[in-house]
């Protein structure tokens, strides 16, 4: 097998005594400033605290391989074909056009960060040139599908991209197929069965070994270095948390010999856990019961979910945030969606939507909670979140969304807004940074100077919230939907690992006589 170690030079490269370049790493001295706050009655005590820490990054970027649950649909045709598009570097034609292959979406590819200023003015440089990352070109397909459809057919009832694009990129994805997947009715919709043409048997345990042999399988074919397996197969209704039974790893596993009820994606969470294999939920379930999480945190693996942050909930996470921060008070919140693909016709059952509206109505508490000036403790605005599935919009998503805010003197402002897109053109360049920060986030140890040993970010990989529409946390941790917020979190910590100070936007230096 080739080599799968890619040392490559970094574009950016840091002059500082706080930053060193070893071979294998790249080593910063940072000082992390917090406040710690006491509050008497009407009046705040506010301490700074620094702590002293140190990261390091290893430079080396494996060769990295995804294994995507629910790999037919459409959002699994639809990243593996946009990967093979850029990496063929695709043009074609559509009646407005030529167009071209692209990463537009991605917070990685297609975003940037500002490095500070030059001769010329500020300079700014995509995220992805911050650290050394996987390529989303070089990233190797794989995964399951309880539809035997081949890739290039998939594509094809995906119905998301150009036909032209369609027929070039056929004979590369019709060599694709799902394996074989763990099929159990009673937590997809039951219009879904119609599908299932390509599931395993035999009891729960054996399949997940199946699975087990599969992640390894894959490996050794391709000679990938590194698995991720992301769940983007069809919203699965909520499982019962039930003490005994998937409360604990123990638990968890016995119920799995025994046979009692897992479901499908907890099933699959467990087997990659056990090799070693991060996993993160696409979609809305509660994958990760107590059990799956401990499991996860005893073996040292990343997790992270849940529910991918595409479209409506992203702008929510923004104009909410928009609204508090200006000091104006939200009251309504009603969004609809209507949408033709097969997610929507799965979340046409109601076990199924109630799973995606749980994970579609916590967005906006942590916003409504840091302002106490507009909201009494406990007070929130109304929320209402709708769904209809109508096949003829296909994979265009239409979302319309009312916000109703309370402004100066009583009066009303209502924001109205249209949404229409293909859905599953927003969630691929997700599922790209999702898989390439998870990968760079096991490159980064860190230790404090109070205690040396060296330590990765906690299992429950909170990073990974800015893509993810109800992030999940560590116990105990706060949950931040926030846009701006979760956007400043990943790119500061990506600047602490080249010892660089947090973004503060102050520009001091212009506002100087
Ligand atoms: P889809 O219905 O086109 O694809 C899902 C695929 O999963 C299907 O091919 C189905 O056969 C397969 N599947 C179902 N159960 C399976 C199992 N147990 N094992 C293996 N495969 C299985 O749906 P789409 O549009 O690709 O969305 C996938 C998931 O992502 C859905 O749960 C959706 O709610 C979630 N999601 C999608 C977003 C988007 O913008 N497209 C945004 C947020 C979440």
């Amino acid at each position: 097998l080739d080599t799968v170690f890619l040392i490559m030079p970094e574009k950016i490269r840091i002059n500082s005594p706080n930053v060193r370049y070893t071979e294998q790493y790249i080593k910063s001295q940072y000082s992390y400033q917090t406040t710690s706050v006491c509050r008497d009655g009407d009046s705040y005590t506010v301490t700074p605290h620094t702590t002293e820490f140190m990261f390091r990054t290893e430079r080396a970027v494996p060769k990295l391989g995804v294994m995507l649950v629910g790999w037919g649909g459409n959002n699994g045709s639809t990243v593996t074909a946009a990967v093979l598009a850029n990496k063929l570097g695709l043009t074609w034609r559509t009646k407005t056009g030529v167009k071209t292959a692209n990463y537009y979406g991605s917070l990685l590819e297609a975003s940037t960060v500002s490095l500070g200023s030059g001769p010329e003015g500020e300079v700014f440089v995509p995220f992805r040139d911050l650290l050394p990352m996987v390529h989303p070109n070089d990233i190797v397909f794989d995964g399951w599908d309880i539809s035997s459809m081949d890739l290039g057919r998939a594509m094809e009832r995906a119905q998301v991209l150009d036909w032209s694009l369609q027929e070039m990129l056929r004979p590369h994805m019709s060599k694709l197929k799902p394996r074989p997947s763990i099929y159990i009715p009673e937590f997809i919709a039951a219009n879904q069965e119609y599908r299932a043409d390509n599931v395993l048997t035999g009891s729960k345990a054996e399949q997940v070994e199946q699975i087990r042999r599969d992640i390894r399988d894959f490996k050794q074919k391709s000679g990938v270095e590194k698995v991720i397996v992301l769940w983007t197969a069809n919203t699965e209704r909520f499982c019962d948390v039930v003490p005994g039974v998937n409360d604990t790893a123990e638990n968890l596993l016995n119920t799995i010999q025994t046979g009692g009820e897992v479901s499908p994606s907890t099933l699959f969470a467990v087997a990659s856990i056990q090799e070693g294999c991060a996993y993160i939920n696409g979609s809305p379930q509660n994958t990760f019961v107590p059990g799956a999480l401990e499991l996860a945190v005893q073996r040292g693996v990343f997790i992270g979910g849940d529910d991918f942050k595409s479209g409506q909930t992203k702008l929510k996470s923004v104009l909410v945030d928009f609204l508090i921060s200006a000091g104006i008070k939200p009251t309504s919140i009603v969004s609809y969606n209507h949408l033709g693909n097969n997610d929507g016709m799965n979340l046409s059952a109601p076990q199924q939507f109630r799973s995606k509206e749980i994970s579609k109505s916590n967005v906006v508490d942590d916003m409504v909670q840091s302002n106490p000036v507009l909201y009494k403790p406990g007070e929130k605005p109304d929320h209402c979140v709708v769904i209809k599935y109508v096949p003829y919009v296909g994979d265009s998503k239409r979302a319309m969304d009312e916000y109703t805010s309370e402004i100066m003197m009583g009066g009303t402002n209502t924001i109205a807004l249209h949404n229409t897109c293909e859905d599953s053109l927003l969630a691929s360049p997700i599922i790209l940074d999702l898989v390439i920060l998870t990968e760079l986030c096991q490159r980064i140890t860190f230790c404090t100077q109070e205690d040396r040993s060296f330590q990765s970010f906690h299992s429950v990989l909170s990073l990974l919230s800015f893509l993810c529409k109800a992030p999940l946390v560590p116990q105990g941790a706060p949950v931040v939907n926030a846009f701006f917020r979760q956007r400043a979190c990943i790119e500061n910590v990506m600047r602490a690992c080249l010892g660089l100070h947090p973004q503060n936007h102050m520009q001091l230096e212009h506002k100087m006589k």
